[in-house]
């Protein structure tokens, strides 16, 4: 059994991109692996949440792991700031991550483009805490959509500098994992780009039947195939892709087949699109609203969730600072 770790940021509900790209995994992984999935509420601070939205974020984060039907009895489902053993691994790891290439990150420079009144130095050190999250179970199996592939690269080369460091093979080097596919990228309906919580152009688990509708009818699309055999726009190979995860392989081949020779129509592809991705979400987002109100249940799957990985966690910490030198004298 390899042990696999991932983790989500609690900054809104989980949109299809997240599913997709990540918690579909997660699903698959749990019967044959050691698995930890966790709520990364550190890394969300970086955005200064009101207390009241982290809350309930984390809140509802946790029961859509759950209705997407990963199971507290077989993975380890915690709270990221349930282990201060990440914290200190953080701590640590931050004396050999040099500013240079931290400051040549392409998500900070994206935060720092975005946002130049917030550039904090949470935003500068984000992939160093996401390494401690990841080695601190020395993990070797990190299932992410295609996003996060940077972030894998530096959690490496974190990893295999501590080891060659203090002379020891301790951390093994994760990877990007995805069942030997390439790793996912879920476009948003806005035309371009990727799915995304902050620029509204996404579908969510949660979200109700009239919504998708309007959202999906209101996705960004072009004037048509000019001619037979023409490429396929970003828009619409964008609505494709959202179709490859969600219809029937007979549907996409559909209005594939129809772009070709130039006979399809837009409202038909949006149409069905919205009537499978609702299809698609309905049992997902029963179980949401059903598992979001027993907050009974949620607590008693965090203490679980915590006490086995402060087991795995505190282990780590413990040769680290032995292997480091922090030891009684
Ligand atoms: P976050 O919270 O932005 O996204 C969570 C997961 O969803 C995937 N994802 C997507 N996949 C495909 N298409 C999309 N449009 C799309 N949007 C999001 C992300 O790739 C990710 O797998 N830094 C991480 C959270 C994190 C983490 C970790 C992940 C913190 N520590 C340790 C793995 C291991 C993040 O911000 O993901």
């Amino acid at each position: 059994m390899e042990t696999v770790v991932s983790g989500i940021r609690p900054t809104g509900n989980l949109h299809l991109g997240n599913y997709f790209g990540a918690v579909k995994n997660f699903v698959k992984m749990q019967d044959n692996n050691n698995c930890l999935f966790f709520i990364a509420d550190y890394h969300s601070l970086t955005t200064h949440p009101t207390p009241t939205d982290l809350q309930g974020n984390v809140k509802q984060v946790l029961a859509e792991y759950l209705a997407s039907g990963l199971d507290p009895e077989k993975s380890v489902i915690y709270i990221q700031s349930d282990l201060p053993e990440v914290a200190e691994l953080t701590l640590l790891l931050n004396m050999n991550a040099y500013i240079g290439e931290l400051e040549r990150t392409a998500s900070f420079k994206e935060k720092v483009r975005q946002n130049p009144d917030n550039v904090n130095a949470g935003l500068l050190t984000y992939p160093v805490l996401m390494a401690a999250d990841i080695i601190i179970h020395r993990a070797r199996k990190v299932p992410v959509g295609k996003d996060q592939e940077q972030h894998l690269e530096m959690t490496r080369k974190f990893a295999a500098r501590f080891n060659r460091m203090y002379g020891a093979e301790y951390f093994p080097i994760p990877e990007p994992f995805n069942f030997g596919e390439e790793l996912v990228k879920i476009p948003g309906l806005d035309g371009t780009g990727k799915m995304g919580k902050s620029s509204g152009n996404g579908i969510y688990l949660a979200e109700d039947p009239a919504s998708i509708r309007k959202k999906v009818m209101r996705a960004v699309t072009d004037a048509g195939p000019v001619e037979k055999n023409s490429p396929v726009s970003e828009p619409i190979s964008n609505l494709f892709t959202i179709m490859s995860v969600v219809s029937k392989p007979e549907t996409l081949q559909y209005f594939k087949d129809a772009y070709s020779d130039c006979s399809i129509r837009y409202g038909d592809l949006k149409k069905q699109l919205a009537e499978d991705i609702i299809t698609f979400v309905a049992p997902i987002r029963e179980r949401i609203l059903e598992i979001s109100s027993d907050s009974e249940y949620l607590r008693k799957v965090v203490k679980m969730g915590k006490e086995k990985a402060h087991a795995s966690a505190s282990q780590t910490i413990k040769d680290v600072r032995e292997l480091i030198g922090i030891r009684p004298f």
